[in-house]
């Protein structure tokens, strides 16, 4: 996928270049609000929309053990910043102009059909989602495979909850996702960037993993288009393309499913995607990360660290043969 986008060594340099004549002209204090988004205002000479979507009631993650996972002690990315460079080649391979051709997305009358080898079938309204348990809050790390990270206050419920709903069979070993395909509401779907619609899965103990939400909102709003409206995966210890968005449907296999880049390029995008400092990208290296927002680069952590909660399911694998 880098080939195609903005490097983020070439968007960062932008970034610095524009906060320091940012900073020389208006004699700006150069706080992390600003450096996160100056760039966002001005980049394409036009003013980019922030998407402040509906508020939503979010149980907080607060008073959770820290062993969870649930909430990381890292800042959260700006609002903005999450609702401004996004990854969503069903509008744009651009992601600084997704947010602005996915303004206008609409997503009335949504459902996610739920499917395959489970007992109790059900096509599920954002209601009937809704209906599962309240939102929760989850404040993951997010780190995509083109090595830029963020820090996101996801809100939602775990996938597990729903995938009990339906009751899987004894036969279903994997989950299979399926975001939208409709070319006239995604423009991007009329292009051959990738095969659409976009698809992903995950082992049913990923799948059912205390850490994999399903997530309807961020920052304590509902999900904005260009983050996945109305109804996304998040599956913080994996690279962030696992994370599909704007889901129609789930289903309950029982064999390892296709999944977009990894059909695309199974040499660089693996099925497993567990983020791994140690097995590099062919074309870069996967040893640091550019966390948006800062200057200089961190190191990126096993399984982005969660390994305390996750490097279980992946006993006795070889992770450099099963990235
Ligand atoms: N899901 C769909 N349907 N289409 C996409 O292009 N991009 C993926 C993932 N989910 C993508 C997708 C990639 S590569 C990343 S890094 C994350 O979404 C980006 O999520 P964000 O834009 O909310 O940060």
């Amino acid at each position: 996928m880098e080939d195609r986008v903005t490097p983020p060594e070439i968007y960062f340099n932008r970034r610095q270049w524009f906060n320091r004549r940012q900073w020389l002209r208006g004699g700006i204090v150069a706080g992390s609000a600003l450096a996160t988004g100056a760039i966002y205002r001005g980049l394409k000479g036009r003013p980019l929309p922030v998407a402040k979507t509906k508020q939503i009631e979010v149980v907080s993650a607060e008073t959770l053990p820290p062993e969870s996972g649930f909430v990381v002690d890292d800042t959260p990315t700006s609002y903005r910043a999450i609702t401004s460079y996004n990854n969503f080649y069903e509008f744009t391979t651009d992601k600084v102009d997704v947010a602005r051709v996915a303004e206008g997305f609409v997503t009335t009358g949504w459902q996610v059909e739920v499917n395959g080898l489970v007992d109790a079938p059900k096509t599920f309204t954002m209601a009937d989602l809704a209906a599962l348990g309240p939102a929760e809050e989850r404040i993951y790390r997010m780190r995509c495979v083109e090595a830029w990270s963020m820090v996101i206050p996801w809100a939602g419920i775990p996938l597990a909850r729903l995938l009990e709903a339906v009751r899987p069979q004894a036969a279903a070993t994997h989950v299979a996702f399926e975001t939208l395909y409709d070319p006239e509401r995604m423009p991007g779907q009329k292009t051959s960037v990738l095969e659409w619609p976009y698809i992903e899965g995950l082992r049913l103990d990923e799948a059912m993993h205390p850490l994999t939400l399903l997530a309807t909102g961020l920052y304590g709003r509902e999900l904005p288009p260009q983050d996945g409206a109305p109804v996304r995966l998040v599956v913080p210890w994996k690279y962030g393309f696992k994370g599909i968005k704007s889901i129609v449907r789930i289903s309950l296999v029982s064999s390892q499913p296709q999944t977009s880049w990894n059909r695309y390029a199974p040499g660089e995008y693996g099925y497993y995607a567990n983020v791994n400092p140690a097995v590099d990208h062919p074309r870069w290296s996967q040893a640091t990360e550019q966390r948006i927002g800062e200057v200089g680069r961190r190191a990126t952590l096993p399984f982005n660290g969660y390994a305390e909660q996750v490097a279980s399911l992946y006993d006795g694998m070889d992770l450099a043969v099963h990235f």
